[in-house]
């Protein structure tokens, strides 16, 4: 199976919107959602693809409030194409971008259920610093921040520092 890598385009968002749905637990957001994405932070979101087919996606942004971070906000594989490194590629492409930007850290949250997910980013060298956001709480033994996104969904916030003194990326 040949999956090439690429910067996603606005004329993406419809088929995006539907590879989506076909990736669960990943939260399907609407259409006009990767509309916008795709227009304004096309840049910073990448689409693995096996001939025509997107068989991953990867999206995010450039925050202009912290100071030269990335927050990685959805990556998902078709299921039919997970656990074959499709994953890894997709975040070591945005990895790369990031800091070519000057980009010195990425930021993503986490499910503390969502072992696959956890895996990939403990794999590729992750931090978990969800003691340095405030009150924490254990979910499977895993440490998350308390009612990170609303009361009771308590998330993992973790952290990989790129950038000139870090030669894994
Ligand atoms: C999380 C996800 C993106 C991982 O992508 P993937 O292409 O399957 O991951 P990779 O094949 O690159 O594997 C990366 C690591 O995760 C591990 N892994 C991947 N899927 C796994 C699974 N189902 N169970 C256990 N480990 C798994 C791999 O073994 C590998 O670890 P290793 O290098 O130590 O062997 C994918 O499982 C997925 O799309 N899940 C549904 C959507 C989702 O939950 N997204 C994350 C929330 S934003």
């Amino acid at each position: 199976m040949k999956i090439d890598i690429r910067k996603a385009r606005e004329e993406d968002f419809l088929a995006v919107h539907q590879f989506v749905s076909t990736c669960p637990p990943l939260e399907k957001y609407f259409e006009h959602f990767y509309k916008i994405m795709l227009r304004y932070f096309q840049n910073t979101c990448f689409i693995a693809e096996a001939g025509d087919n997107i068989v991953g996606f990867l999206m995010g942004f450039v925050s202009p409030v912290h100071e030269n971070t990335y927050f990685l906000w959805q990556v998902g594989v078709s299921p039919a194409k997970q656990g074959k490194g499709v994953g890894k590629l997709l975040l070591k492409a945005m990895e790369s971008c990031v800091k070519e930007m000057g980009g010195r850290r990425i930021e993503v949250t986490v499910d503390p259920e969502n072992e696959p997910s956890l895996r990939l980013f403990r794999s590729l060298g992750y931090t978990n610093i969800s003691r340095q956001e405030g009150e924490t709480v254990h979910v499977l033994e895993n440490l998350a921040v308390k009612d990170y996104y609303s009361p009771g969904r308590h998330f993992i916030l973790f952290e990989k520092l790129i950038g000139k003194d870090n030669s894994e990326t």
